[in-house]
């Protein structure tokens, strides 16, 4: 199959859609936990988290556009703080319901069974049933004018992760903790690891670790 700008631009609506929402290939899957002022919580699942920086340690969201109800976005803005936690095989069902539109005085939390874990020192509810929660405070915020979304920029203030789940070079294994890999917004796949690799140098051939 081959498509020009063209035939993307004519594609039936929601098969443009379902196309291009997982042509990125895998993405990562993460419980998105707030609090609104009134302290009434939410829980939201994204797939568009990044990696921006190690030092300090920085990691972005992109939200959709901010003309229908955006609690998360709204939560993060009001608070400054939120959670983001891994969905594991476990528990995606409920991850997975938390996209549903509720209303902003049903907590997500309630309405799927997950359970709120509240930490000394952070204003924004984990997910106690997931295995890696980060806590995070807002940082950036960059509305891209490019179609209306906005990119949240955040700081990774605590971490935790099963000591288990950490290699000796100190990187999380995701597969260790059945943390899952999104296709679009409805397909979720398990992790296995495949093969690890030394760091690249011009003069030295591939090598495996
Ligand atoms: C698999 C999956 C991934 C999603 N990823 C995102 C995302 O990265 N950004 C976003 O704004 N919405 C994303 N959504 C939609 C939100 O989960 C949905 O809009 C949710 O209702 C937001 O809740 P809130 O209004 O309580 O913030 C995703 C939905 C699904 C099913």
């Amino acid at each position: 199959m081959h498509l020009s700008a063209n035939d993307i631009e004519d594609l039936e609506r929601r098969r443009r859609a379902a196309l291009i929402n997982s042509i990125t290939g895998f993405k990562p899957a993460n419980l998105v936990g707030t609090v609104d002022a009134q302290g009434r919580s939410n829980l939201a699942i994204m797939s568009s988290l990044v990696h921006i920086g190690s030092h300090p340690p920085l990691l972005a969201l992109v939200f959709r556009p901010d003309n229908a109800e955006r609690h998360t976005l709204d939560n993060i803005r009001e608070t400054g703080s939120y959670t983001i936690n891994h969905v594991h095989a476990g528990i995606i069902d409920a991850a997975h319901q938390t996209a549903a539109r509720y209303p902003g005085n049903v907590s997500e939390f309630a309405a799927t069974g997950l359970t709120e874990l509240w930490r000394d020192g952070h204003k924004a509810p984990f997910v106690d049933e997931a295995q890696v929660r980060m806590g995070m405070i807002l940082r950036d915020e960059l509305p891209l004018s490019i179609n209306g979304t906005h990119m949240i920029i955040g700081e990774i203030v605590s971490l935790e992760v099963p000591g288990n789940a950490i290699n000796e070079l100190g990187a999380l294994d995701p597969a260790k903790t059945d943390s899952i890999a999104i296709s679009g917004l409805d397909s979720y796949y398990r992790s296995s690891l495949l093969q690890r690799m030394a760091y690249a140098k011009p003069d030295k051939a591939p090598r495996r670790l």
